[in-house]
């Protein structure tokens, strides 16, 4: 098959559907228009191959598979313990790591998942990233079951956007937390993860790099890998890797050596810690992702999203944006919009009536609720997917400024009471802006050039 038409099936859906439920398959026909029409520019976001949606949409949904292969609470599991061994032996070969659990449902229960294996419930110390710095809330903030059934204890970017490794290590040293997390979902530059791991052994901490971001930069090499430096590693399977929705959780020779039941602790944690039946559906399908990123083209695929990502910082840049770390050397860029003086939540709605979808997120030192924040958070995986080079993004930088002008015009009110009203009316009126829906209209032109 062609390799157009290939990618064309991607969004395929039986006939049935449409007959059965046409209320249903027209939502989704609406949602496959919007995916090809826009530039999907969320960093956690991505187009898994029809493969991957393939292996989805199958029987497998219809099994209870409780337990683990060979040890399971229902019959009949024969066929998905094949499956789940196949992705449990991929993601191994892939990662080069000796343990794998792969039945978490997602990546928050992933991280709790080891958060339960590990630390003894509100006595245990998390140590990570904040949110306003770019760390998820799973890594231990005060508004997550991270921050409030275990004692976390959280470190922030320096003025440069940067981490500030020597104070971290401070901060270790006085804490001493169980667990440090590296991890981000909002940090545009390469971790340093032997770094991580000196300050981590110091404290006689356990390292775990949640690496839910750049899972497909590490297996492309072109970000350096934890393996042989975390003792446990977690990620999605469904940002840079390009998988189904779904997560892994690993333990590298380093973690089995400090202490050899970190495996076996994890599967508890999952089983019967937090879950009942995994989506074994969702196991072949990563299963499938895995296989495909173990292949030459998704290794340039790795590569190509950085180098994505650096021109579009560096043409953003000649409309005066400021970037947080001033640029980007991986997948994704944080825009720090204040100096344009336009709110990141309006930006961003302004953003998606031009067909650009983004999404808001705060900045260092933000004074904005989460709500309302002062910037973007934009990302270069799923454009790449869909085959745009280098030489695309001075014409996206270019429309992200038009658009970014565009929103100035409307301003979010400072009094907190008057805002909920404007916003209301903002959100009224956006849609009908001309200058926006124009360049939508380019935007959309474009899209045609790449298929999906
Ligand atoms: C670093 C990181 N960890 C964990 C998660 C949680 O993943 P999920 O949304 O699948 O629960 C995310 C999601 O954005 C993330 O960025």
């Amino acid at each position: 098959m062609p390799s157009c038409q290939k990618k064309l099936n991607r969004f395929r859906i039986e006939k049935m559907l449409k007959n059965k439920d046409p209320q249903v398959y027209s939502l989704i026909k609406e949602e496959e228009k919007r995916q090809r029409e826009v530039l999907e520019m969320i960093p956690s976001e991505n187009y898994a191959s029809a493969e991957v949606l393939e292996a989805l949409g199958t029987v497998l949904n219809n099994k209870y598979s409780e337990g683990y292969p060979k040890k399971r609470y229902y019959q009949g599991n024969a066929v998905v313990d094949e499956v789940e061994l196949l992705a449990q032996e991929r993601a191994k070969k892939l990662f080069g790591v000796p343990y794998v659990n792969v039945q978490a449902l997602s990546g928050s229960a992933m991280n709790l998942a080891v958060y339960v294996a590990l630390l003894e419930p509100l006595k245990g110390k998390i140590m990570g990233l904040s949110l306003a710095s770019g760390g998820h809330l799973t890594h231990g903030q005060p508004q997550s079951a991270s921050g409030k059934f275990f004692e976390s204890v959280l470190f922030t970017i320096n003025k440069d956007g940067q981490f500030d490794y020597g104070k971290i290590e401070k901060l270790a040293v006085k804490e001493k937390p169980d667990i440090i997390v590296c991890g981000f979902t909002a940090y545009p530059q390469v971790i340093d993860f032997k770094k991580f791991s000196e300050i981590a052994d110091k404290v006689g901490a356990y390292l775990m790099a949640d690496i839910s971001h750049i899972a497909g930069l590490v297996v492309s090499g072109v970000h350096p890998s934890p393996v042989p430096f975390a003792h446990i590693i977690t990620t999605t399977t469904h940002k840079t890797l390009r998988g189904p929705r779904g997560a892994l959780i690993m333990v590298t020779q380093k973690g089995l050596k400090k202490d050899p039941d970190l495996g076996k602790k994890i599967d508890t944690a999952i089983i019967p810690g937090l879950q009942g039946g995994p989506h074994d559906n969702q196991t072949a399908a990563i299963a499938v992702a895995l296989k495909e990123a173990a292949t030459p083209a998704f290794k340039a695929y790795g590569f190509q999203i950085v180098k994505n990502s650096r021109a579009l910082a560096k043409e953003l840049k000649k409309f005066d944006f400021d970037l947080v770390s001033g640029g980007s050397e991986n997948h994704l860029i944080l825009i720090d919009l204040r100096n344009k003086n336009v709110n990141g939540a309006i930006a961003a709605l302004a953003l998606e009536v031009a067909g650009i979808v983004t999404n808001k997120n705060g900045v260092p030192n933000d004074s904005m609720p989460p709500f309302y924040p002062s910037g973007l958070r934009i990302g270069t995986a799923a454009i790449t997917t869909r085959g745009f080079r280098e030489k695309d993004m001075a014409k996206i930088a270019g429309w992200m400024n038009e658009a970014v002008e565009e929103a100035k015009k409307y301003e979010l009110p400072k009094d907190k009471e008057e805002r909920k009203a404007y916003w209301k009316d903002f959100r009224k009126n956006i849609y009908k802006n001309k200058k926006l829906l124009s360049i939508a209209r380019e935007v959309k032109a474009l899209t045609k050039r790449f298929p999906i």
